[in-house]
């Protein structure tokens, strides 16, 4: 085939065309510039909640990023089959647990933990009942790599929402840049995640002096925060030395909050902790979590093995099992009033036990769970 110059005067009228196209591209170019700058998010931490904590230097809070958060948060696109987003296992309703021992993934099959309750994470700095994740960037993508529970291979989490105009936009006014990577998933689920502060609790008004509690209420607390002294006859429940207060579970320095709570015996007890750092002594432990809206957040423990807050209490005080590895603050608390080789005791009696449930109720939150900011953007 023979090819041919294009005559001069083409080739003027095409310079002359890709003049224009620049023009065009260089005036929408400065148009784009005028589209605003991500809107930085003021995060105010309540004010009896302190504010120790940190906040990625490079992943700082926007209204644009938050609000993409949210929706990646409620996105079922990132999961295989379009059915599984954060929000099945995490529902607003239930404190953003889901009510059950297990939860069901992709396709209907079971997680091997029980999904945890996502409030006032800002103030965590371990993730996941033993711990594996450090950052909320690092835990969110996890989830929707996990063949149980999303089994989306990033890559494809990525193509599929840059397949999306609306996602393109999202991303380019959170991030300011037209490409979308995992990277800037886990920014902006971290950032909405951070956002999930519940401050508003009776207990909170309580402490803030704008509430009252009842008289049982306040036994039940002052017992939940009293490590007994069985030889001074001292009564605790002990729960305040793990439970360190409402907020976290004091795991900010290395894994502190983390605990043999006497769940199983030696030989039953499962990995936990050690899983992460390998040490023996690690076995058996878990993260304590927040007990913030423990009301709505049944069944308990890593595994959901208690139905109820009676049940619980029954653990703490009659059920408690020995193992190497068993915290001393329990094995403190109970003297080793032991029940038999294997159990200690605790010795509350039933009022006791109901006065400390009475007091974990009071750390439900409302406005939390019907917040508009934290729920589903794709419910009508
Ligand atoms: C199929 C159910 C399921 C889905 C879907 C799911 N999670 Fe979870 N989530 C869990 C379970 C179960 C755990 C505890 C897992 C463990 O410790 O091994 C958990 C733990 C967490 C934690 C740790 C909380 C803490 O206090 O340490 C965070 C944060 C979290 N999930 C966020 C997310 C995000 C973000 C998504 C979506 C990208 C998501 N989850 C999707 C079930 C689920
Ligand atoms: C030695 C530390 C320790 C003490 C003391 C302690 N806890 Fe716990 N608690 C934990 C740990 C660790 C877990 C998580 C254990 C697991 O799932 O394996 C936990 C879990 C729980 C849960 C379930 C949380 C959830 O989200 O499923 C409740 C409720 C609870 N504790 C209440 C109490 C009460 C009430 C007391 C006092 C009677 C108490 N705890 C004393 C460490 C402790």
């Amino acid at each position: 085939m023979e090819f041919h110059f294009p005559p001069v005067a083409d080739v003027m009228k095409l310079r002359f065309v890709s003049y224009i196209i620049l023009l065009l591209i260089l005036g929408s170019c400065s148009e784009d510039t005028q589209i605003q700058a991500p809107t930085a998010y003021e995060f105010v931490p309540p004010a009896h909640f302190g504010d120790n904590f940190d906040i990625p230097s490079d992943n700082s809070f926007t209204i644009q990023g938050i609000e993409l958060g949210r929706n990646l948060f409620y996105e079922k696109n990132l999961s295989r089959n379009g059915q599984v987003s954060c929000g099945s296992c995490h529902q607003q309703s239930k404190a953003f647990t889901d009510g059950s021992k297990f939860s069901k993934g992709v396709d209907r099959e079971l997680t091997d933990k029980s999904s945890m309750a996502l409030v006032n994470l800002v103030w965590n700095t371990k993730f996941f009942w033993d711990g594996r994740a450090v950052t909320l960037e690092e835990q969110s993508l996890q989830p929707i790599a996990d063949h149980i529970e999303m089994d989306l291979p990033l890559d494809e989490a990525v193509e599929r929402l840059t397949n999306s105009e609306s996602y393109k936009q999202q991303f380019f006014s959170a991030f300011e840049t037209d490409e979308i990577t995992a990277d800037l998933i886990a920014k902006a689920l971290a950032q909405f995640m951070r956002t999930l502060v519940s401050s508003n609790s009776k207990y909170d008004q309580f402490l803030l002096g704008q509430g009252e509690l009842t008289e049982q209420e306040k036994l039940g607390m002052n017992l939940f925060f009293t490590h007994p002294e069985p030889s001074t006859g001292l009564r605790g429940g002990n729960c305040g030395d793990c439970h360190l207060n409402i907020l976290t579970s004091g795991d900010r320095e290395g894994y502190q909050g983390f605990h043999n709570n006497g769940l199983d015996t030696e030989n039953n007890l499962e990995e936990g902790l050690m899983s992460v750092t390998a040490k023996a002594e690690d076995k058996g432990k878990f993260k304590a979590p927040s007990l913030r809206n423990i009301a709505l957040t049944a069944p308990y423990m890593h595994d959901g093995r208690f139905a109820t807050l009676d049940e619980v209490l029954d653990h703490y005080n009659e059920e408690i099992r020995i193992s190497s590895t068993l915290d001393v603050l329990i094995s403190d608390a109970t003297n080793l009033n032991t029940k038999s080789d294997e159990q200690v005791l605790l010795g509350l009696t039933d009022e006791e036990k109901e006065a400390i449930i009475a007091f974990l109720n009071t750390l439900t939150d409302d406005e939390f769970i019907s917040n508009e900011a934290f729920s589903n953007p794709f419910r009508p």
